[in-house]
C-alpha cells in the first residue's frame, strides 16, 4: 500500500458518505472499503432485522449458551448484509450509576458477567467472520457532559467530563470485561467520548498504548467512537488507529483529523511512518485474521446491501454529499438476512430462527420476582386450579404505540410497550409482539375473558377493576409499568439520555396501587432499562406476582405469556441490584447533574465498590438482591467439594509476561469447586448456580464481602440432580495492587502463605445456598 492507501485504511469517509454508519476508504491493492455498524442488539437501520432482546436482558438470563447463539445469530444477519464490523457488544457502561442512560446496552452491574456476557457475545460474531468492536474504552459512565460537541445546554462546561477512575477499579471493574473480550479475540475496541483522568479517552496514550495495548496485550484496532476523537497527532500517538465516521470535530465538517492531515503528519515527520504501518496492519490484520480476505465473504455484490440513509433502491453514492452529478447505485437490494446461513460450514441450534431464539432470549431474560399463592402460572398449578375466568390489562405498555413501534426516531420515546432503549443501541422493528396481543390469543384457548384499559397513572381503573374484582380469585389484573433511558444526543420526556431517578414513568406507582386496591391477583410486570423503586407497592398484598421483564425486544409478548402461563419456567437472574432508594447505590454513585468545574470532574471514589458490593460493604439490605429470581420449581444446592489445582508454592505475584489478553499466568486454573444441584420441586426448570468469593480476611487489601466469579445454567428434570463445575483462575483470586502495578494473590498478613478463600454458590449472591473454604496454599518467599 502507498502512504495514501494505508492512511485511508485507518479514517472513515464522512458522516453519511457510504452505506453504513462508519465507512472506511479504499485501497487499489484488493483491501475493500470496510462497513462498520451498530449495534449491541441486532443490525441498526436495516430492515428487516431480529430485533434481539437489549443487552440487560440476555444478562438477566444468567445462560451462556443463549449468549453465544445470540452472538452469532447477530453476526449471521451482519455477514448476510455485507457488514464488516459490527459496533458490538457493549460491556461498558458498567452500571456505575444505576440512572446511567445507556447501561441496558451492556451486561449488567457486574464486571465477571459483563466479560463473560462480552466474550461470549464476541465469539458468536466472530465464527461468523464479522469483527466485533467492545466498546465504550473507558469508564463512559453517564451520557450527561459526555460529549463536547453536546455541551450546548452547559455553556460553562468546556470540555467533556472526566471520569477519575484509580488504577485498581479500571483493573478490577471497567477493563475486566475488554480482558475477556481481548482474550477472545476481539479485533476492535471503541474508545469512548469522554475523558479519562483528565486526558479525551481517544488521546489517552496510558489508557490505548499502556493499559489496553501493553498491558492487555490488544493486537486489534482502536477506533474513535463517532467525533470521539479531539485531536490529530495526540490521538495517533496515543494508539488510536482509525478515526470514525472519519469528519474533524463536528458531523459532516468534512475536515477529518486524519485523512490528509495524517499524511502530512507522516511526510513531515511528526507521526512516524512505523506508526502509520501499525495503524493499517492492525486493521488489515483483523481482516486476515477472521478470513474476510475469502471470496465469499462478502454477499456476491461485493458491498453492504442496505443503507443506513435512505429507504429507496436507487441512491446517490454519497448521501450526504450535495454534489448533484455523484455517481447513483443500488442502496437496498431488500434481502432478508434473518435466518439465512450464509456461508457457514457448521450449523448450531438458534442458527436458523432467529425469531425463535429471540424469544427464548427474552423468555430467559424475564425476572420472576415475587409469587405468592400460586398466582403465577396463569394456567394453575398445584395451588391454584386451571386458568383465571377473567383477565384485566392495564397501562399503555400492555399495547402498540399508537405511531407504530418505530414511530419515534432511535426508539427515543416511551409510547407503548417498551421493548429497547433508545440511542445507536436500537434498531428498526421488523415487528414487535405487544403483551395485549400474546395473551389475548392464548386466553381465547383458555376461554378467559380479556378486559384492558391502556391508560397510565390512577386513570388506569376504571370500570375494569371493580368488573375483575367481582371475580375475586378467579381474576388476574396484570399492570404494565415501565422505565426508559437512552443515548445523550436525543432526549425522551425530559430525560436527557440518563434517568431522571429510579422512578417508574406516567404514574406507575400510581397504576399498580390503584389497580392493587381493586384486585386480589394484581400481576406486575415491568419493563425497565434497570431497576425501579417498588417500595411503595412492593408489599402491597394484593400485590401477588412481580415480573422484571427487562427489555425483551420484538417477541415481547410471546416470551411474556412463555413465562406467564408456565411453558418456559422462569430463570432470570437481576443482573443488578433493586434497592430501596436511590441513596442506597451510594451518594456518590449518582449522575453528575451539575457541573462542578468548567471540565466536570467525576471521581470514582467508591472505587471498586459498586452495586451489590456497595450494598454488602454498607450493610445495606436491598429490595432485592443481585442474582435474585424465583422458580416456578425449588432448587437445593449441597455437597461443596473444593480441590486445589494448583501444585506446590504459589508466588504472590505471577511471573510477569505479556500475552493476548495480559499476563498468561493469570489464567492459570487455582481451585476447583464442584457441587450438587437439585430440582426439589414438582415442575422442570432451569436455575443458575452462582459462585460468590471471599478473599481472605487477613490480608493487606480491603475486598468486596463477596463478588461473582462464576455462573451456570443448569437445566433439571422433576426430583433430578446434576454436579456443576467451576474453575477459579489466579486472576479470580487476585487483587490488582496500586503499590506493584500488578496482580498479586494477597499473602495472610502474619501467615506463611495464601489464607483460605470464602466460596459460597448458589442462586443469588444472598440466597440459599452452599459454603465452603479453600485449602490454604503455602507462597514463594
Ligand atoms: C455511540 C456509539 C455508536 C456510534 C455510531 C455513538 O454515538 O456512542 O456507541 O457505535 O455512535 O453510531
Amino acid at each position: 500500500m502507498s502512504l495514501l492507501e494505508k492512511v485511508n485504511v485507518t479514517t472513515g469517509t464522512g458522516w453519511q458518505m457510504g452505506p453504513c454508519v462508519g465507512n472506511t476508504g479504499t485501497t487499489s491493492v484488493g483491501f475493500p472499503s470496510l462497513c462498520l455498524q451498530d449495534g449491541p442488539l441486532g443490525i441498526r437501520y436495516a430492515y428487516p432485522i431480529t430485533a434481539f432482546p437489549a443487552g440487560i436482558t440476555t444478562a438477566a438470563t444468567f445462560n451462556k449458551d443463549l449468549m453465544h447463539s445470540r452472538g452469532r445469530a447477530m453476526g449471521q444477519e451482519a455477514q448476510n448484509l455485507g457488514i464488516n464490523a459490527l459496533l458490538g457488544p457493549c460491556i461498558g457502561p458498567l452500571g456505575r450509576s444505576p440512572l446511567g442512560g445507556r447501561n441496558w446496552e451492556a451486561f449488567g452491574a457486574d464486571p465477571y458477567l459483563q466479560g463473560v456476557a462480552g466474550q461470549l457475545t464476541v465469539r458468536g460474531i466472530q465464527e461468523l467472520r464479522v469483527m466485533a468492536v467492545v466498546k465504550h474504552w473507558l469508564g463512559n459512565e453517564q451520557e450527561r457532559f459526555r460529549r463536547k460537541g453536546e455541551l450546548g445546554s452547559w455553556p460553562k462546561v468546556k470540555e467533556a467530563i472526566s471520569t477519575n477512575i484509580g488504577g485498581r477499579a479500571a483493573r478490577e471493574v471497567y477493563a475486566w470485561p475488554f480482558q475477556d473480550a481481548v482474550r477472545e479475540g476481539a479485533t476492535g475496541v471503541m474508545c469512548s467520548y469522554q475523558q479519562v483522568n483528565n486526558s479525551y479517552a481517544c488521546e489517552n496514550s496510558w489508557l490505548l498504548n499502556g493499559l489496553l495495548k501493553d498491558e492487555l496485550g490488544f493486537q486489534g484496532f482502536v477506533v474513535s467512537d463517532w467525533l470521539a476523537q479531539r485531536s490529530g497527532v495526540n490521538s495517533v500517538i496515543a494508539g488510536m488507529d482509525m478515526t470514525m465516521p472519519g469528519d474533524g470535530l463536528s458531523w459532516a465538517d468534512g475536515l477529518s483529523l486524519l485523512g490528509a492531515n495524517l499524511t502530512s503528519m507522516v511526510v513531515n515527520g511528526t507521526v512516524p511512518v512505523s506508526r502509520l504501518d501499525d495503524m493499517a496492519l492492525r486493521i488489515v490484520a483483523s481482516w486476515y485474521k477472521l478470513g474476510q480476505d475469502d471470496p465469499n465473504f462478502l454477499p456476491k455484490q461485493k458491498k453492504p446491501l442496505f443503507s443506513s440513509w435512505l429507504r429507496d433502491e436507487i441512491g446517490p453514492l454519497y448521501p450526504r454529499s450535495s454534489d448533484q452529478d455523484q455517481q447513483m447505485i443500488v442502496q437496498n437490494y431488500f434481502i432478508d438476512p434473518r435466518g439465512q446461513l450464509g456461508n457457514l460450514s457448521q450449523i448450531q441450534t438458534g442458527d436458523v430462527d432467529h425469531a425463535k431464539l429471540a424469544r427464548q432470549v427474552a423468555a430467559e431474560g424475564i425476572v420472576m420476582l415475587k409469587n405468592v399463592n400460586g398466582t403465577l402460572p396463569m394456567s394453575g398449578g398445584t395451588i391454584r386450579k386451571g386458568p383465571y375466568k377473567q383477565i384485566g390489562i392495564f397501562g399503555s405498555d400492555a399495547a402498540h404505540s399508537p405511531i407504530g413501534p418505530n414511530g419515534c426516531i432511535d426508539r427515543s420515546c416511551n409510547v407503548g410497550t417498551l421493548g429497547q432503549g433508545w440511542g445507536s443501541g436500537s434498531v428498526e422493528y421488523a415487528y414487535l409482539i405487544s403483551p395485549l396481543e400474546a395473551i389475548q390469543a392464548r386466553a381465547i384457548q383458555d376461554q378467559t375473558t380479556v378486559d384492558f384499559v391502556l391508560q397510565d397513572g390512577s386513570n388506569s381503573v376504571n370500570s375494569t377493576a371493580y368488573q375483575v374484582n367481582k371475580h375475586g380469585k378467579d381474576a388476574a389484573c396484570l399492570v404494565f409499568v415501565t422505565s426508559d433511558s437512552g443515548e445523550g444526543y436525543i432526549s425522551a420526556e425530559g430525560n436527557l439520555g440518563d434517568r431522571n431517578d429510579l422512578k417508574l414513568w406516567h404514574d406507575g406507582d400510581k397504576a399498580i396501587l390503584s389497580v392493587a386496591d381493586n384486585c386480589e391477583n394484581t400481576i406486575v410486570v415491568i419493563h425497565s432499562v434497570g431497576p425501579v423503586l417498588m417500595e411503595a407497592w412492593a408489599d402491597h398484598p394484593n400485590v401477588t406476582a412481580i415480573l422484571m421483564a427487562n427489555l425483551p425486544g420484538q417477541e415481547s409478548g410471546s416470551s411474556l405469556v412463555d413465562v406467564l402461563y408456565g411453558n418456559v419456567n422462569p430463570s432470570g437472574h437481576l443482573p443488578y441490584t433493586i434497592g430501596k432508594s436511590l441513596a442506597d447505590y451510594g451518594a456518590d454513585t449518582e449522575i453528575m447533574w451539575d457541573p462542578n468545574w468548567e471540565i466536570p470532574q467525576q471521581d470514582f471514589t467508591e472505587g471498586i465498590y459498586i452495586d451489590y458490593k456497595w450494598f454488602d460493604k454498607h450493610n445495606i439490605t436491598p429490595r432485592y438482591e443481585f442474582g435474585y429470581g424465583m422458580s416456578y420449581t425449588s432448587f437445593n444446592f449441597t455437597q461443596l467439594e473444593i480441590t486445589t489445582l494448583w501444585n506446590g508454592e504459589l508466588a504472590e505475584e505471577p511471573p510477569s509476561a505479556t500475552g493476548l489478553s495480559g499476563n498468561p499466568a493469570l489464567w492459570d486454573p487455582i481451585f476447583r469447586v464442584e457441587l450438587l444441584v437439585t430440582n426439589t420441586g414438582k415442575v422442570a426448570g432451569k436455575v443458575a448456580a452462582q459462585l460468590y468469593l471471599s478473599f481472605p480476611k487477613a490480608i493487606e487489601y480491603d475486598t468486596p464481602v463477596r463478588q461473582l466469579r462464576g455462573f451456570e445454567k443448569v437445566e433439571l428434570a422433576v426430583g433430578e440432580s446434576k454436579i456443576v463445575v467451576f474453575e477459579l483462575t489466579r486472576r479470580d483470586i487476585s487483587v490488582w495492587s496500586e503499590e506493584k502495578g500488578a496482580w498479586v494473590v494477597p499473602r495472610e498478613k502474619g501467615g506463611v502463605g495464601v489464607g483460605s478463600y470464602g466460596v459460597f454458590v448458589g442462586p443469588s449472591s444472598r440466597g440459599k445456598g452452599v459454603s465452603g473454604e479453600t485449602e490454604k496454599i503455602p507462597s514463594v518467599n
